[in-house]
């Protein structure tokens, strides 16, 4: 097969996923493939081979049979990259542009989750205008989540912006700071419980869902510098959870990947409670590299990297087939 890998984009997860797409593009070369490397630089431009990609509707991508775009959090993760590859009409592999979004939306894929009825942490969101507006009202309402909580802007990844509050004099200044980064904040009652992340692949129809790992850190919580430091984080596989939370938690992951609507890959990150599994999301682009979770979870389960890609490239094939099925 000839294979685009698309890394780099416009987040702060720019030079995670270079890294991830180098790692893609190998395991893709060392099982046969042709692979043609397409880099999204910071500025938004497409470039491949030294050369502005020329990006025509309907035209497809450099003339590959499929796309696989290792891009993380906005413009990249989030519906805007998987949408501009439908209007190329090219199979990509991961999920659709709605999946992409609500999962990337931590307010709106919390409110899917409650009526879904998966158990999570108890959490507020506020839109920019009422915060301006009502500030103190606000402030008001989240004592009843009680303190620590965590702050986050609703749409970003690897922890970027996210502040743990103990005191809720410090609240107001963290909300502050999170919504420089996005429009939208979530506030959520913080778990005590220990992080364990499943990977799921499949398709919208069926997903398998791998053996859950645990996530080890010295630090307080999982910030940036615990995800990226070398030593910052171990997985612990299997995790330290009881017979009955494993179950719990890897027929959720399959359930909340089906109602999100994903495809492809998703990994699947919980606190567990003793025998009280809570989602706490789903990451439609894990970082991607063979020592990155997602591989590692599967390779733990028995699927190498390499067919682990291989995998991913037939189902985002079978995909843009059985979507393009359906009269619209
Ligand atoms: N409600 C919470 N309770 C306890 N820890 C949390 C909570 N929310 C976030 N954290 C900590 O912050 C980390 C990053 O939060 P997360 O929501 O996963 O954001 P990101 O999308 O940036 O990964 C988590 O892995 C966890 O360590
Ligand atoms: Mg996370």
């Amino acid at each position: 097969m000839r294979i685009a890998v698309l890394a780099g984009g416009r987040s702060s997860e720019h030079e995670i996923s270079l890294t991830g797409g180098g790692a893609v593009a190998a395991g893709l070369r060392a099982v046969g493939h042709e692979v043609l490397e397409v880099t999204l630089l910071r500025d938004g431009t497409w470039v491949h081979d030294g050369a502005e990609v020329a990006l025509q509707a309907g035209r497809g991508l450099l003339g590959a049979d499929v796309v696989f775009g290792v891009l993380h959090g906005p413009f990249g993760e989030d519906g805007t990259v998987q949408g501009l590859l439908e209007l190329l009409d090219v199979p990509y592999v991961g999920s659709g542009v709605l999946a992409s979004a609500v999962c990337l939306d931590k307010v709106v894929a919390k409110e899917l989750m409650a009526r879904a009825g998966i158990a999570q942490v108890a959490y507020v969101g506020i839109r920019a205008p009422r915060w301006e507006q009502e500030r103190e009202a606000v402030l008001a309402e989240l004592t009843g989540l009680g303190l620590p909580v965590f702050v986050k802007p609703a749409r970003l990844g690897s922890s970027v912006g996210i502040a743990k509050v103990v005191a809720a004099d410090a609240l107001g200044a963290a909300l502050d700071a999170a919504f420089v980064h996005d429009p939208c904040v979530i506030v959520e009652a913080m778990s005590a419980g220990t992080e364990v992340e499943c990977s799921v692949l499949g398709s919208a129809r069926s997903a398998e869902a791998s053996e859950p790992g645990e996530i080890v850190i010295e630090a307080d919580w999982y910030d940036f510098a615990a995800k990226y430091e070398p030593g910052g984080m171990r997985l612990k596989v299997p995790a330290g959870i009881s017979a009955g939370a494993r179950e719990d938690l890897r027929a959720t992951a399959v359930a909340a990947f089906a109602h999100f609507g994903c495809s492809g890959l998703a990994r699947a990150d919980f606190f567990v409670e003793g025998e009280r599994v809570l989602l706490n999301e789903l990451n439609t682009m894990p970082g991607f590299t063979p020592t990155s979770v997602y591989a590692k979870l599967w390779e733990a389960s028995g699927l190498g990297y390499a067919e682990l890609v291989e995998r991913l490239c037939r189902l985002a094939i079978e995909r843009h087939a059985d979507e393009r099925s359906y009269r619209f």
